[in-house]
């Protein structure tokens, strides 16, 4: 992997007023032409983790570890001025929720111009050639005409590209999509997937892509980074993972993932309980209380992550190298 564009070095991240951490002693690197796509449940900690990457976790909130972005810590070397111009310009978003990117009083072909940055000592038509372009990458119907809407004029779906081509015309060096088609129908959903998988070939800075799909990050990345009940329960290369995923949680991922199942039933399978609040973590193994191959000695002691291969780990007191 070429210099990491983003490290986190045993990073843990507490809310204002909160019980227990929302993410414990997480480590991974993306590199740049990367994708690491995050996976886990809802409540495993993965909007957390987008949040601190971006440097917009709430005031008051702790972060202990390291967070890098090109070597600097975004916590401790960082100014709330220099993390905003980080934001505007090497650190681009898809959310889950288009209109939150959108500025709703602004024309979309102005709010796209803005996003690209390195762009704007060209002249002006060469710039609208661009966006023109781009909204057609996304599969857009009419660019001329949508880069005269207002963002309320759009449905979600079409919002949605447009977010992704903000986010490409902005040529991030980190790119941060948390769950974008969460909130779309399933032919959107499927359409949106399509425009990513291409727009990969385009991206020549770090990915991230944060899903609950299996299915999403077997397309989408080449990384993954399992994250259950805020920990980092197994991280290696999708090719590795998915073949031979080491961790109980990943396992049950994939057993629950519908592209996987050979033979579907009306009822899709599901991993019995839920991820534990904040304020109801059990001692020992996490997932212990929930994971079929438990043995006595996990609700005694967490496992510590054991490394797999130079990329890959696990933690699990069942896995050994
Ligand atoms: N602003 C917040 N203040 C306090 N707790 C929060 C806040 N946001 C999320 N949490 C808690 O942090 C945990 C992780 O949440 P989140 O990062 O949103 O998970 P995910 O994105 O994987 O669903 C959850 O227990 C959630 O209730
Ligand atoms: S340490 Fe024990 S409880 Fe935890 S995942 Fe491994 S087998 Fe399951
Ligand atoms: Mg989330």
């Amino acid at each position: 992997m070429s210099a990491p564009v983003l490290a986190l070095d045993d990073v843990s991240i507490r809310y204002p007023g909160a019980p227990a951490a929302a993410v414990r002693n997480v480590s991974f690197e993306i590199g740049t032409g990367e994708t690491l796509g995050i996976v886990g449940e809802s409540g495993s900690g993965k909007s957390t983790l987008a949040a601190a990457m971006m440097g917009l976790l709430p005031s008051g909130s702790t972060v202990t570890g390291g967070l890098r972005f090109e070597g600097r810590d975004l916590f401790g070397q960082m100014t709330e001025r220099e993390l905003r111009q980080l934001r505007g310009r090497d650190i681009a978003t898809i959310a889950q929720d288009p209109f939150t990117a959108l500025n709703p009083v602004m024309k979309i072909g102005r709010q796209l111009d803005i996003f690209q940055h390195w762009y704007h000592d060209r002249p002006r038509a060469e710039r609208k050639a661009r966006i023109l372009k781009m909204l057609e990458q996304v599969r857009l119907s009419d660019p001329g005409v949508r880069m005269q809407q207002y963002p309320h004029q759009l449905s979600g779906g079409i919002l949605q590209r447009v977010s992704i081509a903000a986010a490409l015309l902005a040529e991030p060096k980190l790119l941060i999509a948390d769950e974008p088609t969460t909130a779309l129908d399933a032919t959107t959903e499927a359409q949106i997937l399509g425009i990513m998988a291409e727009a990969k070939e385009t991206l020549r800075g770090a990915t991230v892509f944060i899903t609950h799909d299996m299915s999403v990050v077997e397309r989408l990345c080449d990384r993954i980074a399992v994250l259950y009940a805020g920990e980092l329960v197994e991280t290696g290369t999708v090719a590795e993972v998915l073949k031979d995923p080491r961790h109980p949680y990943t396992k049950a991922l994939l057993e629950c993932d519908p592209a996987r199942i050979e033979e579907p039933t009306s009822e899709l399978p599901t991993i019995g309980g839920t991820v534990p609040a904040l304020d109801d973590r059990p001692a020992g193994c996490i997932f212990e209380p929930r994971c079929p191959s438990a043995v006595a000695h996990c609700r005694a002691e967490a496992p510590k992550r054991h490394d797999l291969g130079p990329r890959q780990s696990a933690a699990c007191h069942l896995v050994t190298p």
